[in-house]
């Protein structure tokens, strides 16, 4: 009997996330990194990898999966996928065409510059991020229906059948979500009365069946009749009810109204490499530019992988670029983001024109001059195919579960993304960021992310695909996997998985991943002046690498994150 079990144990971690033939369950055990031959899909959740995967069996492509995942990871990550949220497509065809689809949350009609002040003009802080003021009105679904519209292959429909099938039979949630669903029970019962899926009597526990039949409702409406079916009608009802019964001011109008945008991606070379990335309104991809060409005349590949020399490099460049970040960006459509005078490379070098010894305390850094302004709980998935198109997508809802306020008669969480916008200057958000002008709340306006999905390009085709959770953390974790994966030529297991540390600018600390680093290093970075918090995991890097061998699917060792490829 013993050895039946054992048996049954070992099948059990070895085969990962496969279909158990009589029941069509997947058996939750994650696949951290696989080599495959044609394409698959790096994500959160292994099951959301296998309705990718299960997209491009059936002969879709990279932006079809990645569709599937999107729908997918709704039901099964329902912390940070969604589709009551937004995020940021980028893609590079098989043929060398390159795209960047804004699918960002905007400010209901409503909104004010000053909604989240009271009568003192102080933050009242709980209101952007919590409860129905705190929601931007969702792009996720328009955003996939504009992606698929101009480069899908397979029907709409069948892109959402996995994700209508792990809602409507359920699945068996992990002890990590588990844990997550119980610890935010009570908010989920202060901002939703009635029953929903996510509160039950008893504690949950790993493998429990978590079953979203309203949620399967509303996907096979969008799979019948697209991305109207969310924005208009009933579903539309549904989120104005939810919205307003807590507090918030989004209609029927913001709704209908809702545009995903096709932008131009930020590019641009990093020694050989082509980085695809994302633009405003993402800082995303304009502070990895810098960040890439501040640190270059540094050599830290010189420095050695993890020394104190290479954090205090990255560190510095990361304090001025998150400084600039405070003061420029913001969506370029109602701002004036000066986007080709940030990418300057004598601008990039002017704002550490010599490495300085010792930290340069954040008080004696600001923003940048620039020489005039020209007019003009998140999660990432990488998905590549047979023909050589890659996609990278983050997405978000925000914090963990977004404002909380599920919308009970469609089955999902509404965002809480109104939090990234400045709710006054200097005041810090959830995420110790600040802002001013350039990311002040305005009606229709879209707040400031810094989700940063990329594309690395190296010798005419796809390289790298790569992006990360982690709200302030998420460029200098994709910066970073970068510099793993090319200055200090580590594999991609290693690049993925070797611990990471973050500065961005105020407060003026690094944050390092416990134990990730030697205490000497630690007390190096000390003695140059720097102030050093250990905290726990940095980031969740699901990406893809282009190898000798084949494609590296690798999911982030840290927390669910699964791959699933052919
Ligand atoms: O768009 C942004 O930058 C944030 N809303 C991302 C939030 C996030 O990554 C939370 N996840 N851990």
């Amino acid at each position: 009997m013993k050895a039946i079990i054992w048996l049954f144990v070992c099948v059990f971690f070895v085969t990962g996330c496969r279909r158990e033939a009589a029941t069509k369950i997947y058996v939750h055990v994650p696949v951290k990194s696989l080599t495959v031959a044609h394409g698959g899909v790096s994500c959160a959740n292994p099951y959301a990898a296998e309705a990718g995967l299960s997209v491009l069996e059936a002969g879709g492509n990279a932006v079809d999966a990645a569709v599937a995942t999107q729908f997918a990871l709704a039901v099964t990550f329902p912390l940070g996928g969604n589709i009551g949220g937004g995020g940021f497509m980028v893609l590079r065809t098989a043929d060398g065409e390159v795209a960047a689809l804004d699918f960002r949350e905007t400010a209901p009609a409503a909104a004010s510059r000053d909604m989240y002040l009271d009568a003192q003009g102080q933050v009242i802080d709980s209101l952007s991020r919590f409860g129905g003021l705190a929601s931007g009105v969702p792009g996720s679904v328009a955003g996939m229906a504009a992606a698929h519209a101009r480069y899908g292959r397979l029907p709409w429909a069948k892109l959402l059948t996995p994700a209508i099938k792990l809602a409507e039979e359920g699945f068996p949630i992990s002890a990590w979500e588990a844990g997550r669903l119980n610890k935010y029970k009570a908010d989920f019962q202060k901002f939703n009365p009635g029953p929903i899926p996510f509160v039950k009597a008893a504690r949950w526990r790993a493998g429990d069946t978590l079953r979203q039949r309203g949620l399967a409702q509303t996907l096979r409406r969008i799979a019948e009749m697209g991305r109207d079916a969310f924005y208009k009608g009933p579903v539309a009802t549904a989120i104005v009810k939810a919205v307003k019964r807590t507090g918030g001011i989004m209609t029927e109008e913001d709704l209908a109204g809702y545009e995903a945008k096709w932008r131009t991606p930020i590019t641009g070379y990093y020694r050989d490499y082509r980085i695809i990335t994302m633009p405003p309104p993402s800082s995303g991809g304009i502070a990895l530019m810098q960040l890439l060409e501040m640190v270059e005349p540094y050599r830290p590949d010189t420095m050695g992988f993890h020394s104190a020399a290479a954090i205090h490099l990255m560190a510095e460049a990361e304090k001025r670029v998150y400084a600039d970040r405070s003061e420029y960006l913001g969506d370029a459509d109602f701002y004036p983001v000066p986007v080709a005078a940030l990418l300057d490379s004598a601008y990039i070098h002017s704002r550490m024109p010599a490495l300085p010894e010792r930290a340069t305390p954040a008080d004696s850094i600001g923003p940048g001059h620039l020489p005039r302004h020209e007019s003009e709980q998140t999660t990432h998935y990488s998905v590549v195919d047979s023909a050589g198109n890659a996609v990278a997508v983050t997405t978000t809802i925000n914090s963990a579960y977004g404002s909380k306020v599920f919308v009970e008669d469609a089955g999902f969480f509404m965002n809480n993304e109104m939090d990234d916008f400045s709710a006054k200057p200097g005041v810090p958000n959830q995420f110790g960021l600040i802002g001013k002008e350039a990311n002040a709340i305005a009606p229709g306006k879209r707040m400031l992310s810094s989700m940063t999905p990329t594309i690395v390009e190296r010798d005419g085709q796809w390289w790298m695909v790569v992006g990360s959770p982690g709200g302030s953390t998420i460029i200098t974790t994709v910066f970073q996997t970068i510099l793993n994966a090319t200055v200090f030529h580590k594999s991609p297991d290693e690049a993925v998985a070797a611990a990471r540390f973050h500065h961005q600018w105020r407060p003026d600390t690094i944050f390092l991943e416990k134990g990730g680093f030697a205490p000497e290093v630690l007390d190096s970075l000390r003695a140059r002046g720097h102030h050093i918090v250990e905290r726990g995991g940095i980031g969740a890097v699901d990406a893809i690498f282009r190898t000798d061998r084949g494609i590296r699917l690798v999911a982030d060792p840290r927390w669910d994150d699964g791959v699933a490829g052919q």
